[in-house]
């Protein structure tokens, strides 16, 4: 039996990177699959991918930052599967490497949109069914930057500050309804986002190398390795939480 056996799981930003990985694993642990992603954002691979493997998943094309489109993911699981015990709140964009003084606008907007009220707009629509079930678990995709601050990140940063403080209001607002709200604070991981912050940049993404103790870029996979265990009932009394699997980035 799987550490997720038979729990009915969103996770958002599964067409790729961080998300898809995470599928991977909560298949392999048994999850029963709600992926969702913008169209065409390699979802319903995901889906197929994980449903090749054996596992059980559909596909929800959706845009976090619209509550109507994030609310169809919630009654996706609801009306598929007749309940939701976990989700992975993990769509995210980074947006550009400027200070904040002359940021754009109009990225600050979007990173804004996505990292914050996204993340909002999923664990509202989450919380309300899971608070009328009695039970649940969230993990929210911080950053390390949800801890530290990072030069020329500015709205990254602040937005995955903000996804720090929802998680533990969150956490403690619902900690007597047998609800856990966590979150995962990932170093950088080798994706698609380091590589085309850093498109130009002498290394790529591997310029981020020495800011990694370890000595290496995360692995997508090793996120989802947290992420299922922070869903698990092995979990039982982390709540409020932002776990670091970082390589040892915000270890001083
Ligand atoms: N890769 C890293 O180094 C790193 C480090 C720390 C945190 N993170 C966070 O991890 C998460 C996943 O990132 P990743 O590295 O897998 O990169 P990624 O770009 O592969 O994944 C992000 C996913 O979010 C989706 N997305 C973007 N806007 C969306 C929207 N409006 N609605 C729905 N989905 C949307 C994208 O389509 C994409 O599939 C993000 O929240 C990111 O901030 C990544």
């Amino acid at each position: 039996m799987g550490m997720l056996d038979q729990k009915v799981s969103i996770i958002t930003g599964a067409g790729g990177g961080i998300g898809r990985a995470t599928a991977e694993i909560f298949a392999r642990e048994g999850a029963v699959l709600v992926l969702s992603d913008l169209p065409n954002a390699g979802g319903q691979e995901t889906a197929e991918l994980v449903r090749s493997q054996g596992g059980e998943a559909i596909f929800v094309a959706a845009d976090v930052t619209k509550r109507a489109e994030v609310a169809s993911i919630v009654a996706a699981a609801i009306d598929t599967y007749g309940r939701l015990d976990c989700a992975f709140n993990n769509a995210g964009i980074v947006g550009v490497l400027h200070p904040l003084n002359g940021y754009p606008d109009d990225v600050f907007e979007a990173v804004l949109n996505v990292n914050f009220k996204g993340t909002w707009y999923c664990m509202q629509e989450e919380l309300a069914v899971m608070a009328k079930a009695g039970k649940g678990a969230i993990v929210n995709t911080a950053s390390v930057y949800g801890e530290v601050g990072a030069a020329n990140t500015p709205i990254y940063t602040a937005t995955k500050h903000a996804v720090m403080g929802m998680t533990k209001v969150a956490a403690l607002d619902h900690v007597t309804e047998n609800i856990r709200v966590n979150a995962v604070l990932p170093g950088v991981i080798d994706t698609a986002m380091p590589a085309a912050l850093m498109e130009g940049v002498p290394g790529g993404a591997d310029a981020f190398i020495p800011t990694m103790p370890i000595g290496r870029l995360g692995r997508a996979s090793e996120i989802g390795e947290a992420v299922a265990w922070l869903c698990s009932d092995r979990a039982s009394l982390v709540t409020g939480t932002g776990l670091d699997v970082d390589g040892g980035h915000n270890a001083h």
